[in-house]
C-alpha cells in the first residue's frame, strides 16, 4: 500500500526518547488529578515563565489589526523578519546588522533543518554531528531529506584534560576520514551552541577552528543557536557564529535560531535561518510554502519582539533568575546523591552520569536504570537517545514547576537508593566483610589477568567493574554467601 519511503518511515524503530514520551503522554503526572502519573523530565521545554508570557499576551490591544491572510503572502512576514533581524543583530552581537532579506523563517527550527538540508544535500549524503546530539536531528535529516547523520563521537574523557566532552578539530578530521572510508559523501558539519544535551558553549577560537575545518573540506557549516538566550550564568558568554569577524567561508555559513527555547513558546512553532548565500535563500524560499507559520503566532511574536523594554526589564531577567534557581535545585539534588554532572549555566537540563547505578558500563545497564526510573514515575533521557557512545549518561530537565520537580527528586532518590542497595550495595557489603577479603583480592587479580592484559594500568574502577561482571557471570557470590552463612551458623562470624 505504501511507497518505499512510506514503508521505511513506519519500519524505522522510534527513538527511545519518543517511546518514553508516548508512555508519559498516556499517564501524565498531575498532583491533583493523577498523583501517581509520570513526571516528564525529557521534553526540553521551559515551563517556568508561562505566567509572565500570559500576562503580556493578555494585554489590551494585543490582537488589534491582526492580519488574516496566509502568512507567506502578507507584508507581515517581512515585518516579522525585520523585527527578528533587529533582535538577533543586538543579541548575537553580529559583526554587521543582519539584513532581513538574509532571513528565512519557517514553523520551527525542525522545519528549518529539514529544508536547509534538502537544499544543500542530495538524498544519501551525510552530515557530521558531534555526539551526544539533540535526537530530533535524526528525524530532521532522515524523514524528508533522507540524509544521514555521521557521528563525531565525544566522551567524558576526551578533550583537553580539564574539559571533558570537548570537540576538537582532530576529532572532526578523524570522523571525516572514517566517514569517507565508509563511503559517505559528507556535505556539512552541524554544531549546536549552547549545546543540547551537554550545555557547553563554544568559544570564539573553537568556532573559528571548526569553520576553518569546514572551509578546508568544502563543507557547509550549520550552527544551531536555539538556546542562545537560555544562558543564566553571567560568567558564561554565548558567542554567536555571526559575531565572528571575517568568517572563513561566509557563503557556506548558516546560523539557526528559534523561539521555542528562549521565548518558552515551543508550541508557537517559529524558527529562522540566517545565511548570506543567495542560492540557499532562493531555494529555501521555494520551500516556504510547505513550512509556513501561523499568522497568529507571527503576530504575537512580533508584539513580544517590539516591546524591548518588557524583554529587557521583565521577561529575560525573570527567565534567568528562575532557570538559575531550578538549575541550583537540580545540581543540589545531584550533589546530595554524589552523581557527577557537567556543570554549565545554560539550557534547560543537566547532563549527568548515572553509571554508578549500573552493574557494568553497557547500554543494557543504561536501559535498566532508565526503566527503573520510569517505573518509579520519572521519565529522563538516556544517553543512547542522543547517540552518545559512552553508556551511563542521562539528560535531565529542570525547567518544570517546583512542586513537580520536588516529587521527581523524591522518586529518583528512592529508586536510585534501591538500585544501590539491591545491586551495588550487595557488592559493597561483600567488600566490607573481612573474611572474604583474601578471596576478593585473588578474584581481582584473576579477573584482571583473565579479562585484560597483565600489567596494564587499569583504574580501580575498571577492576571493580570487571569483578562485578565476573560475579554476575558465575556462581562465585552464591558460593561465598553460602560459606559465610555456614560460618555464621557455626558462630565463627560473630
Ligand atoms: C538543538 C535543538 N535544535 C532544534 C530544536 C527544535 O526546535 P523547534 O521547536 O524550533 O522545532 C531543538 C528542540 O529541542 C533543539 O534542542
Amino acid at each position: 500500500m505504501l511507497s518505499a519511503r512510506g514503508r521505511k518511515l513506519i519500519e524505522t524503530p522510534p527513538n527511545v526518547l519518543l517511546v518514553g514520551f508516548n508512555l508519559w503522554d498516556k499517564n501524565r503526572y498531575d498532583k491533583d488529578s493523577n498523583p501517581t502519573g509520570i513526571i516528564n523530565l525529557v521534553t526540553s521545554e521551559n515551563k517556568l515563565v508561562f505566567d509572565v508570557l500570559k500576562n503580556k499576551i493578555n494585554e489590551e490591544g494585543m490582537f488589534e489589526d491582526m492580519p488574516e491572510e496566509y502568512s507567506q503572502y502578507f507584508g507581515g512576514l517581512q515585518r516579522f523578519n525585520q523585527l527578528v533581524a533587529e533582535f538577533l543583530t543586538e543579541r548575537m552581537k553580529t559583526v554587521k546588522p543582519i539584513d532581513a532579506a538574509n532571513i528565512v523563517s519557517m514553523n520551527g527550527v525542525t522545519s528549518i533543518v529539514a529544508a536547509l538540508v534538502q537544499v544543500i544535500c542530495d538524498e544519501g549524503d551525510s552530515i557530521l554531528i558531534p555526539t551526544p546530539f539533540y535526537s530530533g536531528f535524526l528525524g530532521d535529516l532522515g524523514v524528508i531529506p533522507r540524509v544521514k547523520a555521521c557521528p563525531v563521537h565525544l566522551s567524558s574523557q576526551c578533550g583537553l584534560s580539564r574539559n571533558s566532552w570537548e570537540l576538537t578539530v582532530d576529532a572532526l578530521e578523524e570522523a571525516l576520514v572514517q566517514a569517507k572510508k565508509e563511503g559517505a559523501n559528507v556535505r556539512a558539519l552541524l554544531l549546536t551552541t549552547p549545546n543540547n544535551p551537554l550545555g557547553c558553549v563554544y568559544s570564539r577560537e573553537q568556532l573559528v577552528s571548526y569553520m576553518n575545518f569546514t572551509k578546508r573540506h568544502n563543507l557547509h557549516c550549520i550552527v544551531d543557536e536555539i538556546y542562545m538566550m537560555t544562558v543564566f550564568d553571567e560568567t558564561i558568554e554565548h558567542v554567536s557564529a555571526l559575531s565572528i569577524e571575517h568568517p572563513p567561508d561566509p557563503e557556506r555559513l548558516h546560523v539557526l535560531w528559534g523561539f521555542s527555547k528562549d521565548f518558552a513558546v515551543s508550541g508557537f512553532r517559529s524558527g529562522v535561518v540566517l545565511t548570506e548565500s543567495r542560492d540557499v535563500l532562493e531555494a529555501l524560499n521555494q520551500m516556504g510554502l510547505f513550512f509556513s507559520q501561523s499568522t497568529l503566532a507571527l503576530w504575537l511574536l512580533s508584539k513580544l519582539l517590539s516591546d524591548k523594554d518588557w524583554l529587557d526589564r521583565v521577561y529575560f531577567p525573570t527567565n534567568r533568575v528562575r532557570l538559575r534557581a531550578h538549575y541550583d535545585l537540580m545540581t543540589r539534588f545531584l550533589d546530595s546523591m554524589s552523581i557527577p554532572y557537567v556543570a554549565t549555566g545554560t539550557g534547560l537540563y543537566v547532563w549527568c552520569d548515572l553509571s554508578r547505578y549500573m552493574r557494568e558500563k553497557t547500554f543494557e545497564e543504561e536501559d535498566r536504570v532508565w526503566k527503573a526510573l520510569l517505573k518509579a514515575g520519572v521519565l529522563v533521557a538516556p544517553g543512547v537517545g542522543f547517540m552518545c557512545a559512552e553508556p551511563g549518561w542521562f539528560r535531565i530537565i529542570f525547567s518544570i514547576p517546583n512542586d513537580s520537580l520536588e516529587v521527581a527528586f523524591e522518586r529518583m532518590r528512592s529508586c536510585l537508593c534501591e538500585l544501590t542497595e539491591s545491586e551495588c550495595g550487595m557488592f559493597d557489603q561483600v567488600l566490607s566483610v573481612p573474611a572474604v577479603e583474601e578471596d576478593l583480592a585473588s578474584a581481582v587479580v584473576s579477573v584482571s589477568v583473565a579479562g585484560q592484559s597483565e600489567g596494564t594500568d587499569e583504574s580501580l574502577e575498571d577492576l571493580v567493574l570487571l569483578l562485578k561482571r565476573k560475579i554476575a557471570e558465575t556462581d562465585w557470590l552464591e558460593q561465598q554467601t553460602a560459606a559465610l552463612n555456614e560460618s555464621k551458623s557455626d558462630g565463627h562470624g560473630q
